[in-house]
């Protein structure tokens, strides 16, 4: 079992034996584990939107991930549409392919998230 990404991500802990290590994930990561997709569902020049994070693909084969809380007032982005994504509460705009505002009333683009990928698996979780 490799090491190199945070044990949050590795959703085996949740499925295994090794109650020890599922401790760990529910100390650590409990109250927010980390959003999975396979790559092959996110689409290319989109993204979807997994609950608090949002994973983009600009290019094909170049994956990103956000926060989804929007940076306006905190509320969760829900709309995906193409390459824009929209909160819905007060109708700001963002790019996936950067994360950058389009337009308000939120005066600032989307947070970054943590991405990591294993095989085909993607993982997200906001920093
Ligand atoms: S909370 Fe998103 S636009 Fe206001």
């Amino acid at each position: 079992m490799s090491h190199s990404s945070p044990a949050c991500s590795r959703r085996t802990f949740l499925l295994g034996t090794a109650t020890t290590f599922a401790g760990a994930f529910l100390a650590a990561c409990g109250s927010n584990p980390p959003k999975e997709v396979e790559a092959t569902e996110v689409p290319v020049g989109s993204a979807v939107i997994l609950g608090s994070v949002i994973i983009a693909q600009p290019k094909e084969g170049e994956f990103v991930a956000y926060s989804s809380a929007c940076p306006h007032q905190g509320q969760f982005i829900t709309e995906v549409d193409g390459d824009v994504v929209t909160c819905t509460k007060h109708n700001s705009k963002f790019s996936i392919m950067d994360g950058s505002l389009i337009s308000g009333p939120a005066t600032s683009g989307l947070r970054d998230a943590n991405l990591t990928q294993e095989g085909d698996t993607l993982s997200a979780s906001v920093i």
